[in-house]
């Protein structure tokens, strides 16, 4: 049977090791996850998948829900036949096939890509608004202890000046008809869906708010701009930068993320969002392109325009958490940089696709 990559299980073993108490009271478990074969719901497959061989006294079992529609079976293949965690394709969005009983929900379906959002906007609003419901419908039949929701940064749309970093009570700046609507406002009314069900039905509900996560398990055709820069350098090619290049993000490598993730579901806040990033380097994508060509070597970086009319429309100029509540209440403290984190991305990418990853 295929093993999850080294890699991958470094990171899992740092997660682990960072919140090991907490994770400790989730042994024997039954958790129901949508979306595992994504990039981060995978990582919670294959850190559960970790407890129950190094870690967990009484194993937990996991249920995922995944149609493949953004993610890929290979991510997952390791995990076949494993005797605790069953992967059934279906769509969240219909009936459910499951009924539980289960302790913890998390809702990581949704396509987060925007080239491939924008080319889904029904399938998406669809995961983000009626598969919640769905699966807020189940979690409330069943006295689960934790339901997380994958939210996004994105429900802050572009922040007005002011409002960098952005803490959780900004209210935004989104547009409700343009082409990026149907991700971010559907995650707006997913967070409006998931808060009252807290509060009308006390569904212990926790809402993320995950800020440019990036790091192995990113696919190099998932059309985000860190996959994007590092599969052009790693073929030789030039890397295309398809805005001026002075936009910023600050990104989280996936091992922080995951942490923060996991310490919102185990925490004891209910019916509350957090933000989930990094605010250690926020960067202008000229700048991101130019790392990537240094840690690869041998490229250039170039501008091009977008094939794709809508690439840039309502794109945000800046994009930085403020993370004062999530270090507060969750004990959340980011620790990889973006070098590290990145050089991590691109050894994973050079031992699943090959040294030319073509
Ligand atoms: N990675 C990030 O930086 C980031 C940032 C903000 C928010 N998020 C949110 O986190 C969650 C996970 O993101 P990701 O980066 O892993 O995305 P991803 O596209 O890699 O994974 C999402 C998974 O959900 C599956 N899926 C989509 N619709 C489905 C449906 N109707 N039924 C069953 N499965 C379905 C996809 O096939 C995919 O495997 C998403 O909700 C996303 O919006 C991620």
């Amino acid at each position: 049977m295929p093993a999850v990559s080294p890699i991958i299980r470094e990171d899992v073993e740092r997660i682990v090791e960072n919140l090991k108490e907490e994770l400790w009271e989730a042994r024997g478990s039954r958790w129901l996850i949508s979306g595992g074969g994504g990039f981060l719901g995978a990582y919670f497959l294959d850190l559960l998948d970790y407890c129950n061989r190094e870690v967990f006294d009484r194993p937990c079992r996991v249920v995922c829900i995944e149609n493949f529609i953004s993610g890929t079976p290979a991510r997952v293949r390791h995990l076949r036949d494993n005797a605790f965690i069953q992967i059934i394709e279906g769509d969240i969005v219909k009936p459910l096939q499951v009924t539980g009983p289960f302790d913890y929900i998390l809702h990581a379906a949704s396509i987060a890509s925007p080239t491939f959002y924008r080319k889904h906007p029904i399938e998406t609003i669809e995961a983000n608004v009626l598969g919640l419901k769905n699966l807020l419908d189940l979690g409330r039949t069943l006295d689960v202890k934790g339901f997380l929701y994958f939210s996004t940064s994105e429900v802050y749309g572009d922040p007005l000046p002011g409002n960098i970093p952005t803490p959780e009570d900004y209210n935004g700046n989104v547009s409700c008809t343009g082409p990026r609507a149907c991700y971010d406002e559907s995650k707006r009314l997913g967070e409006t869906l998931a808060v009252n069900y807290y509060r009308q039905y006390g569904l212990p509900v926790k809402v993320v708010r995950p800020f440019n996560v990036y790091g192995p398990g990113l696919k190099l055709e998932d059309r985000r701009v860190i996959p994007d820069f590092c599969r052009d350098a790693l073929r030789g090619k030039k890397i295309a930068i398809l805005d001026d290049g002075r936009s910023t993000r600050s990104f989280c490598y996936v091992g922080d993320a995951v942490t923060g993730f996991l310490a919102a579901l185990l925490s004891p806040h209910r019916g509350e969002a957090f933000n989930v990033g990094s605010d250690e380097q926020e960067i202008d994508i000229l700048s991101l392109a130019e790392l990537i060509a240094g840690l690869v070597g041998g490229v250039e970086v170039e501008f091009v325009r977008s094939s794709e009319e809508d690439y840039l429309t309502d794109n945000p100029r800046r994009r930085c958490p403020d993370l004062t509540k999530a270090r507060e209440l969750l004990g959340y403290q980011p620790g990889v940089g973006l070098k590290p984190g990145l050089l991590r991305m691109l050894a994973w990418y050079r031992e699943v696709y090959g040294e030319d990853c073509t």
